[in-house]
């Protein structure tokens, strides 16, 4: 059997490489249409996403379809032997169509109808919307099932939002029932005595009320199950005439939408990905974060190839600094996404519009449009470069640790009036992913309910949403000779984010770390605070902001606090049970996870594939007899790695030399096998 994945575009088994192309707003400059058709093959694009904003070019008035702009598209990418992702258009109602059905736009919390404004303002439960959505989707797949150029269904764009009318207050009351049965059931799990908010039907539970975070918490598994009843609304139009496959392009780790939910109903897993350069000033720091984000659309349908589906040929329009990319970066980082285990580089967008809101963003044409621009080379560069690497397509990556980043688990960190305002779970997972990153050492961001078989590291941390059955998977793996870890503010909470009776963390788990935690201190960020370490984690750590207070009950101590009243306490632990072990940091210190994660690494003899200087990425993917090696300098000064013998540049097939220096910002590919 083979270890490739097929392609996700039968027939297509190259890298993707395209992007956004919006010839809707082209339709009176049809020379720029004939120019965008004899740069495209330049810029060694195969894949085009269309229609994304199209619905008013396609449907004028309602009932009214006019395909002909569409049909030449579609001919031409045909001709140029590209593929396309034709988008379902409900991300951008026409306006004719709210101004005739005020039902489909939304309602906001306090009950007033938004006006029609921006994109992505329509209610998923409008009966209007939906019937209209499925009238022109289905038209478009009847369309162009058979069109040779069809090669996958964008369904819709970054969905996102939320509606408060009388259809979705419906839903909502009807979603309670399902899940709960009784309305006492739901008082009870809910702690509703709490402030009164004892319910004696469906129908009094407000959706906006944020005073039970059990109901908050609910409220955002519906928001994400109302999203996905649409999106499969979309598809079953699709399926009534095409069986091509269907996406829907994600925001990485977008608060508001939990994507392991949507990950099964969608063929392939998309992401729109945009690094901001003005938030992590540091490259390699920013590398580790998309990185991160990267790894974590791969696993959100098990490791299968995923679709870089956008990002930006140069710079945004929308980040508090619209930073350029230096020269080499835009390989750099499109390589990283293949390397993570995307199957294309994709942008937004082909060409620049000239007015609307994104007129300043990047564009692969720019205004002066042509071929002649630095950004052009970069992308017809790495355009050249994928065609070349079309060996890497399906090829999986192969991790031994997992981590944990679970969007209910996030919801219960910031959606609970807790120890601190804001909380920095995303953050500290990174922080975890950052010190396996750098060593160079592959990592699958999984779910919490994902199977932990195969890994030899689990880390997890910040897992404040526990349940007994969660509890049992993780012990079994500790038993069975894994390494877990967790940290403060962990298992705290039930599925319900009512707190585990009996202390912290609940559920099974205080018995798994043999630990007790008894109290939790904030720092403000000029406190003083400090680990101090020993065995394996010998050393000294500055603390950020979190400090659990525990006691080990069957734990040893890997680290006190040196600082504040509770010097000299426990701040890190290790429990013994079965062949593993289970790690505790209590505390949030970027530098004790990094010790940390290197320790446990070591201990199961987890090593990089080769030696490199700090500053570069390694990453593998390998499979039927053959390995590629990405090495990825994301410093601005040369480093060295050292692949050994074997190996051959993967792009033109010459030996390398068993050492190699990358220069600033340079990437290499290589091929053994
Ligand atoms: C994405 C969106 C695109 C475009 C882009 C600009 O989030 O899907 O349509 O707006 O941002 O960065």
């Amino acid at each position: 059997m083979s270890d490739r994945f097929p392609p996700i575009i039968t027939g297509q088994d190259r890298l993707l490489h395209g992007g956004d192309y919006n010839p809707d707003q082209w339709q009176a400059h049809p020379a720029a249409i004939d120019e965008d058709f004899r740069l495209m093959p330049v810029a060694g694009v195969n894949i085009v996403s269309v229609a994304v904003f199209g619905w008013a070019r396609l449907e004028p008035e309602e009932g009214r379809y006019a395909f002909g702009w569409l049909d030449e598209i579609m001919d031409r990418v045909a001709a140029m032997g590209g593929t396309v992702a034709l988008a379902s258009p409900s991300a951008a109602r026409p306006p004719w169509l709210a101004k005739r059905y005020r039902e489909t736009s939304r309602i906001d919390r306090n009950g007033r109808r938004e006006s029609y404004d921006g994109r992505h303002n329509h209610c998923y439960s409008s009966p209007v919307m939906r019937a209209r959505i499925a009238a022109v989707t289905g038209a478009l797949a009847e369309r162009y099932a058979a069109h040779p150029a069809l090669g996958l269904w964008h369904i819709s764009n970054e969905y996102g939002g939320e509606c408060f009318c009388e259809y979705c207050q419906a839903a909502w009351w009807r979603y309670l029932e399902e899940r709960y049965g009784a309305i006492d059931r739901l008082n009870a799990a809910w702690w509703a005595d709490f402030w009164g908010h004892r319910f004696s039907a469906w129908d009094e539970i407000t959706p906006g009320d944020g005073t039970l975070d059990a109901q908050k918490l609910d409220w955002s598994r519906f928001v994400t199950d109302r999203t996905v009843d649409f999106m499969q609304h979309e598809i079953a139009a699709v399926r009534r005439f095409s069986d091509k496959p269907v996406t829907s392009n994600f925001m990485g780790t977008f608060p508001m939408l939990d994507y392991r939910r949507f990950a099964p109903h969608i063929d392939v897993i998309a992401n729109d990905w945009y690094p901001a350069y003005n938030v992590d000033r540091d490259l390699p720091t920013q590398a580790a974060h998309q990185g991160f984000v990267h790894d974590l659309m791969r696993g959100l349908k098990g490791g299968q190839p995923w679709l870089l589906m956008e990002s930006t040929p140069s710079t945004t329009n929308w980040q508090a600094v619209g930073k350029l990319k230096r020269p080499g970066q835009h390989r750099l980082e499109g390589l990283q996404a293949v390397a993570h285990g995307s199957d294309s580089v994709m942008y937004f967008q082909w060409r620049k519009g000239r007015g609307g809101a994104e007129k300043m963003h990047g564009g692969v044409i720019d205004h002066a449009g042509g071929s002649d621009a630095r950004v052009f080379r970069e992308v017809a560069a790495l355009g050249a470069d994928l065609a070349r690497l079309g060996g890497v397509r399906g090829l999986p990556v192969d991790a031994r640790i997992a981590l944990v980043y679970d969007w209910e688990t996030r919801w219960t960190h910031e959606q609970n009036m807790g120890p601190a305002r804001q909380s920095p779970y995303e953050q500290v997972c990174v922080e975890f992913y950052r010190a396996a990153w750098r060593r160079n050492l592959p990592v699958d961001v999984i779910g919490r309910d994902d199977p932990l078989d195969g890994y030899q590291v689990v880390l997890a941390p910040m897992l404040n949403l526990v349940t007994p059955a969660l509890v049992e998977r993780v012990r079994a793996f500790v038993e069975a000779g894994g390494s877990f870890c967790t940290t403060f503010l962990s298992g705290m909470v039930d599925e319900c984010a009512t707190c585990h009776p009996g202390g912290w963390p609940g559920g099974g788990l205080r018995e798994v770390l043999g630990i007790l935690v008894e109290e939790h201190d904030v720092l403000y960020p000029d406190d003083e605070q400090v680990l101090e370490g020993v065995g394996d984690l010998a050393g000294r750590y500055p603390v950020q902001q979190h400090c659990d207070l525990f006691h080990c009950q069957g734990a040893e101590i890997l680290a006190r606090y040196g600082a504040q009243f509770y010097a000299g306490a426990p701040a890190a632990s290790v429990h013994r049970v079965g062949e593993g072990r289970a790690y505790y940091l209590g505390a949030r210190s970027a530098a004790c996870a990094d010790a940390l994660v290197a320790a446990v690494a070591a201990g199961h003899d987890l090593a990089a594939p080769m030696p490199a200087e700090d500053g570069v990425s390694v990453r593998r993917r390998s499979g039927d007899g053959v390995d590629y090696a990405f090495l990825l300098n994301w410093t601005t000064g040369t480093r060295r790695a050292e692949p050994g013998p074997g190996w051959v540049d993967a792009e033109d097939g010459t030996p390398v030399a068993a050492a190699l220096d990358l220069g600033p910002l340079a990437s290499r590919v290589l091929r053994r096998g």
